[in-house]
């Protein structure tokens, strides 16, 4: 939400324009195309599942209740990914409405990620006490759990009922523990990844693009969208330190020098190892071009001061 329309839903009463289950309209009651196109992504998952469970058994493999409890943590994380997107995305493209569609995106990726839990818990035959001492005795286990509460605690203060008993200030900064949630569901990621940490060091290269462009927007003094140059080199140092976290922990963890890793960055033979630092150049590159066309071509419009 934005910093209005928080102080609107802690201010003003319920004028409960719809049943709060109509997740398809607006505050206002009418029909929203934006919200029905994000409930619409929040199914693509559901959509991939049946249609390989159906058709494409080859790639479930021989554990399916495995294959499905990868599939849920993975969209939890890119539904997380998703909702921490939403106010840079806002702002360079001049698009305020996005702001509408955050909570829905962030309450998807809390329900897939108590899918994901309670597939586990099923995958160990339902035996509770078995399930806890996992959660204790493996730390990535435990750290998963620590992600869990912390979306559940976002999610079941994500209504304007709960706006209003908080009060704006103390449920933005109770919200901004989303950043912390992220990074935590990150390593989690990171941790149960067996090979190749491509996947996840990409994640890591774009949530922090996302912090780095919070940290501009905060500690810059003016309203305005921070200008194109800076959000270029905002990417440029954060694929350059994609690459060298890369290189440095596949140096540690196979033995070999970092450098012989960086200088495989260069190697463009097979489209599929192209390394995640191009990827998130690429991303943020992408970024800029928006801001550029929507500088040029948008309304000049001073963007919305911000919550997480
Ligand atoms: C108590 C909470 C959780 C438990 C018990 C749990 C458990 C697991 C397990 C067993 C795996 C598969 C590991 C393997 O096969 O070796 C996994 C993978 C994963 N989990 Fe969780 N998890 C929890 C919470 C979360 C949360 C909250 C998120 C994200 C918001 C998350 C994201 C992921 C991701 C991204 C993967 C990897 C998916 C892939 O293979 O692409 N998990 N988790």
């Amino acid at each position: 939400m934005t910093d209005a329309a928080i102080q609107r839903a802690a201010s003003t009463p319920n004028p409960r324009p719809k049943a709060p289950w109509q997740v398809w309209r607006d505050a206002s009651g009418r029909l929203s195309g934006l919200r029905i196109a994000v409930l619409v992504f929040l199914f693509v998952p559901v959509a991939i599942a049946t249609y390989d469970f159906t058709l494409n058994l080859e790639l479930i493999g021989a554990r399916p209740l495995n294959n499905v409890i990868h599939r849920t943590g993975y969209w939890a994380l890119i539904f997380l990914m998703a909702s921490l997107a939403i106010t840079p995305l806002r702002r360079i493209a001049r698009f305020n409405r996005l702001a509408d569609v955050r909570r829905m995106i962030g309450v998807g990726a809390f329900v897939y990620a108590a899918s994901h839990i309670l597939l586990f818990v099923a995958d160990q035959m339902f035996d509770l006490w078995k399930v806890a001492s996992a959660i204790v005795l493996r730390l990535y286990l435990t750290i998963g759990f620590v992600t869990l509460l912390g979306l559940a605690a976002l999610a079941a203060t994500s209504t304007d009922g709960m706006v209003r008993r908080l009060g704006g200030r103390r449920w933005q900064r109770l919200h901004s523990a989303i950043y912390a949630i992220g990074l935590l569901a990150l390593v989690h990621f990171f941790q149960q990844t067996k090979a190749d940490v491509s996947v996840p060091t990409f994640a890591a290269g774009l949530f922090a693009w996302m912090l780095g462009y919070r940290f501009l927007i905060k500690f810059r003094n003016a309203r305005d969208e921070p200008p194109a140059w800076m959000l270029l080199a905002l990417s440029v140092v954060i694929a350059a330190l994609t690459f060298i976290v890369e290189a440095v922990g596949i140096g540690i963890v196979f033995n070999v020098s970092p450098l012989r890793v960086l200088q495989t960055a260069l190697d463009f033979d097979d489209l599929a190892m192209i390394r995640p630092g191009w990827l998130v150049l690429g991303a943020g590159l992408i970024v800029l071009a928006l801001d550029l066309v929507r500088a040029r071509f948008g309304r000049r419009r001073p963007a919305r001061a911000t919550p997480a």
